[in-house]
């Protein structure tokens, strides 16, 4: 009896001991960690980085950055989707807390929310977030040697080998941005006019290629920035080649051209894809998802327009037949609406002011669809404001120029007081995100081609033959 009363008060004991503990901890200030990271290819590194910030705390908060803002800040070519790189940090089991990170100022405001005490990252920042110190402790953890998500990045898939078909403006800007995208280089040039390739080989210090079958030899991909009557040949040419194909907008005139192209690339396993640049900018992606969101109701007509003056003797102003404002901008114009209103029009009218050699200076494009407009304007040779316009039927976005390059713009209501205000950053020319699509692609075999459709892309040749039949005869 009397061992059963002394294991008795022994348990109230140790009952009112746990109790104590309890209390005295929750007593104790718990002390919040937080860290951010990509953590894309989930590496030791990572692991290890994880593992020392939990242990300067009690509770550990991760931030793991979506794709977009990756995009943004120029980290492109990451590989893990957003929730894979969430669940790899998960499983750690260092994490109590992951949360996303969307923009930069973020960190700021998410110490003061979440009562952090201590910020950590590694040691390659050093220095970077000292700003942090006015509202928390920061810490910079000595990065683990030898191991990065570019090195093992770089070693799962070799460098992608591009060649250049033709070297107009446009490739002169591209090369600057190839070169910011991890994972593909720049081999060499290719122009029947070998002189002219030369001189570009040397300014960028490439090859220049005069043969094309040494050419398509030395390459994995091309980049066809060649005139447009010449892209169909060129890109046929070389997807019976084996390689991938990024051809310039707009890729082909005639709808059948590009159905045949299309069929091609797929026969020979390779990529095909059109570079639209607007397509794959964060900030252009971003407005699609809000005005298909809802917030501004059934999206009944789009608006958009491109101006750019040009100098009479430009080859915009003087090519008879693949010259004038809709060739060169139609693209860009007809995208906003493919993209919202869809490919199933019911009806199209082309209207144009000509100049004295018949090309247009300035093009409307009108579109009917069941359920809504739209209009396409652009000109060469009229200047006008070039801004974008989706209204639906519980308000409208407005995009100003160069909407084409995406990075703010606004929803405004019927309440003239409420306006949402969006922006994104959009960096360079914004080719090096068209290039980093291309690349996703190619190395992730991925068929997903929501940004810019084999269908969107069809139509834009079908209305491109569409206009040139109709205004020139062709
Ligand atoms: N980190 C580390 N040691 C490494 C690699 C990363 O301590 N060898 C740390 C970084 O300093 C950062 C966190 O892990 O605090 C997430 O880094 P992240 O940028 O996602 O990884 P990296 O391998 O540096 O990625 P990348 O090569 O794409 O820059």
């Amino acid at each position: 009896m009397l061992d059963l009363i002394r294991n008795y008060l022994k348990n109230i004991n140790r009952v009112r001991y746990e109790i104590i503990c309890l209390s005295n901890i929750g007593r104790r200030k718990m002390v919040k960690v937080i860290t951010y990271g990509t953590f894309d290819l989930f590496h030791e590194g990572h692991y290890r980085l994880l593992q020392r910030a939990k242990a300067l705390g009690d509770y550990l908060i991760v931030g793991v950055t979506t794709e977009n803002y990756d995009k943004a800040r120029g980290k492109l070519g990451v590989v893990d989707s957003v929730i894979t790189r969430i669940e790899n940090v998960k499983k750690t089991g260092f994490a109590d807390e992951v949360i996303i990170e969307e923009s930069a100022g973020q960190k700021f405001n998410d110490i003061k929310k979440y009562h952090v005490d201590i910020f950590t990252v590694g040691s390659d920042w050093t220095g970077y977030f000292d700003y942090l110190n006015d509202c928390c402790k920061v810490v910079y953890l000595e990065r683990t040697r030898n191991i990065s998500s570019t090195m093992l990045r770089e070693q799962r898939h070799r460098i992608m080998r591009i060649g250049i078909i033709g070297n107009g403006r446009i490739a002169n800007r591209f090369i600057p941005e190839v070169r910011l995208v991890s994972g593909i280089s720049v081999q060499g040039v290719y122009n029947p006019h070998s002189h002219s390739a030369r001189q570009f080989a040397k300014k960028w210090e490439i090859d220049a290629y005069e043969d094309i079958e040494q050419f398509y030899c030395a390459v994995d991909a091309v980049y066809i920035a060649s005139p447009h009557k010449t892209h169909y040949g060129y890109i046929i040419e070389a997807l019976k080649h084996g390689k991938h194909v990024l051809c310039e907008k707009p890729m082909v005139l005639q709808k059948n051209q590009a159905v045949e192209a299309y069929v091609c690339a797929k026969e020979h396993g390779v990529v095909l894809f059109e570079g639209i640049k607007t397509a794959y900018c964060p900030g252009f992606q971003k407005l699609l998802g809000i005005a298909c969101s809802g917030v501004i109701g059934n999206i009944r007509n789009v608006e958009a327009c491109f101006t750019k003056l040009e100098h009479k003797d430009s080859r915009e102003l003087t090519d008879l037949r693949y010259g004038g404002s809709f060739i060169e901008l139609g693209s860009y114009v007809m995208l906003p609406i493919l993209k919202l209103m869809g490919v199933d029009y019911e009806r199209f009218f082309f209207d144009s002011i000509k100049g004295d050699n018949g090309l247009d200076l300035f093009t409307k494009v009108t579109l009917r669809y069941k359920t809504g407009l739209a209009t396409a304007t652009c000109g060469l040779g009229v200047k006008s404001e070039g801004r974008l316009l989706i209204a639906g039927t519980k308000g409208y976005i407005v995009v100003e120029a160069p909407w084409w390059k995406t990075s703010y713009f606004e929803v405004h209501y019927e309440d003239v007081g409420r306006v949402d205000k969006y922006s994104e950053v959009f960096l360079g020319e914004g080719l090096r995100y068209e290039i980093g699509e291309f690349l996703f692609r190619i190395n992730r075999g991925v068929k997903d081609d929501f940004k810019l459709t084999r269908g969107e892309s069809v139509a834009l040749a079908g209305i491109m033959e569409q206009f040139l039949k109709e205004m020139r005869g062709i």
